[in-house]
C-alpha cells in the first residue's frame, strides 16, 4: 500500500493488532476514585513487600488525595501531549471505588481504580475482550468503560467477555509464599477456572506473547488461544520474576525488528526474535524520589508507541531517553512519576483502540 492509499483507507472503529502502528484513538485511564484494595493473597504476591503494611492498614479506603491529585496532573499532561500529536483521546467514567459489594460466596470492601485500561481490556483487531481478572477488587472495573464499549459496539466493533470467573476460594492458593523464581514455582492462583489480565499479553500481529503470572493461569491462556483460533499464535515467554503480574515491564516489542526487555527478567530472548534488535532497558533513575504502591521502579520501561518511532517516556529517565534515541526512536518525554505510584506507566494507562494497520506476520 502506498502512502496516499494509506491515508485514505478508513479502518474499523476498533482496529489494533500490534503495539506500534500509527495511533488514531486511545483510551487513557483516570485516577480519581482509586481505593486501596482489600488485603488478599493475590495482592500480597504482587505488590512490593515495603507496601504490605500500608495495604493492610488502608484497605477499603481511598488512596491519599495528594497522590491522586498529583497523578491526575500527570495524566492531564499525557493527554495534552497525545492530542497535540494528533491522537483522539477517550476517558472512562470517574467511578468511586469505595463501595463494598458481594457475590454469593465472597465479599469485597471496595474496587481498585479505572486507571489502567491495559490491565483488563484486550484489543485484538476489531475485537475488544473483557478479561477474567482474578482480583476480587477488580470484578466490576469494566463498568467505568461500559459507555465507551457500548459506543464502539454500536459503531461495529466486536465485543466479547471471557467466561465470568466465580472467584471462589478454590481459585486461590492460601499457602502461597514467595520462595524466589523457578520454572515450576507456585502461584497465588490455582487452575480452578480460566483467569487472566489483558496486560499479561503483548501483540505482534499474528503472534501474541504472554507470561504466566499470579493473575494469568494456564486455563486463561488456553481460553484465549481457542477463542482466537488459527489466525493467531500465542507464545509463552519465560520471565524471571517471582512476583509476575503484567508482562509490559519485562518484555515489550516496540516496532518491527525492535524489542525492549528487562535486563534481568529476560534471560533468553525467544528464538523467533533472533533477527530483531534488542534494547536492554537501563536501570530506572535512582535519584528520583518516588512512592511505588503497587510495582517495582521498572515501570520506567513501560513506554507507549504512537507509531514506529514516537515513544512516550518518563521525562526524568534520562539514560533511558538516550538509549531509546540510539535505538532509532523519537522519545516524547512526559512527567509521569506521580502516576507511577499506582503501578504502571504509559502502556498500562492506555488502551489503543485504533491504529492504522492490518493483521500481519512479523516473523
Ligand atoms: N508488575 C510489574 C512490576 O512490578 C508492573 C506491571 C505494570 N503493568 C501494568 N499493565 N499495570 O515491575
Amino acid at each position: 500500500m502506498n502512502s496516499a492509499e494509506q491515508k485514505t483507507t478508513s479502518y474499523p472503529v476498533v482496529n489494533s493488532y500490534n503495539e506500534w502502528d500509527l495511533l488514531e484513538e486511545v483510551i487513557v485511564g483516570v485516577i480519581e476514585g482509586a481505593c486501596v484494595p482489600p488485603w488478599h493473597i493475590t495482592v500480597k504476591a504482587t505488590i512490593p513487600e515495603k507496601q504490605w503494611g500500608f495495604f493492610q492498614e488502608y484497605s477499603g479506603k481511598p488512596f491519599p488525595s495528594e497522590h491522586i491529585g498529583a497523578a491526575a496532573r500527570d495524566l492531564e499532561e499525557f493527554v495534552h501531549i497525545l492530542e497535540a500529536e494528533g491522537v483522539m483521546v477517550r476517558r472512562p467514567e470517574k467511578i468511586r471505588c469505595d463501595k463494598p459489594y458481594a457475590a454469593p460466596d465472597w465479599q469485597c470492601a471496595c474496587g481498585l481504580y479505572s486507571a489502567m485500561p491495559r490491565d483488563l481490556l484486550l484489543v485484538i483487531g476489531d475485537e475488544i475482550i473483557e478479561t477474567p481478572m482474578p482480583w476480587r477488587s477488580r470484578y466490576f472495573e469494566v463498568n467505568a468503560y461500559r459507555p465507551l464499549l457500548t459506543e464502539y459496539f454500536k459503531k461495529g466493533a466486536r465485543w466479547t467477555a471471557a467466561p465470568k470467573p466465580q472467584l471462589t476460594d478454590e481459585l486461590y492458593n492460601p499457602d502461597y509464599q514467595d520462595k524466589g523464581y523457578s520454572k515450576d514455582m507456585p502461584y497465588a492462583i490455582t487452575e480452578f477456572e480460566p483467569t487472566f489480565d489483558a496486560a499479561d499479553f503483548v501483540r505482534c500481529g499474528k503472534d501474541l506473547f504472554v507470561q504466566k503470572s499470579h493473575v494469568t493461569n494456564r486455563l486463561g491462556i488456553e481460553w484465549l488461544r481457542r477463542h482466537l483460533g488459527e489466525r493467531f499464535t500465542i507464545h509463552e515467554v519465560e520471565v524471571v520474576d517471582s512476583h509476575p503480574m503484567h508482562i509490559d515491564t519485562s518484555f515489550m516489542p516496540l516496532a518491527p525488528g525492535k524489542l525492549l526487555v528487562h535486563p534481568e527478567r529476560i534471560k533468553t530472548i525467544p528464538e523467533m526474535f533472533k533477527s530483531w534488535d534488542v534494547l536492554y532497558a537501563p536501570e530506572p533513575n535512582k535519584t528520583i524520589k518516588r512512592t511505588l504502591y503497587m510495582s517495582s521502579a521498572w515501570v520506567s520501561m513501560n513506554v507507549f508507541m504512537l507509531d514506529h518511532e514516537r515513544v512516550m517516556v518518563e521525562k526524568n529517565e534520562e539514560d533511558f531517553i538516550k538509549a531509546l534515541k540510539n535505538f532509532g526512536l523519537k522519545p516524547i518525554p512526559c512527567n509521569f512519576i506521580n502516576f507511577n505510584a499506582f503501578g504502571g506507566a504509559f502502556h498500562c494507562a492506555t488502551l489503543d483502540i485504533r491504529r492504522r494497520g492490518e493483521l500481519q506476520s512479523y516473523f
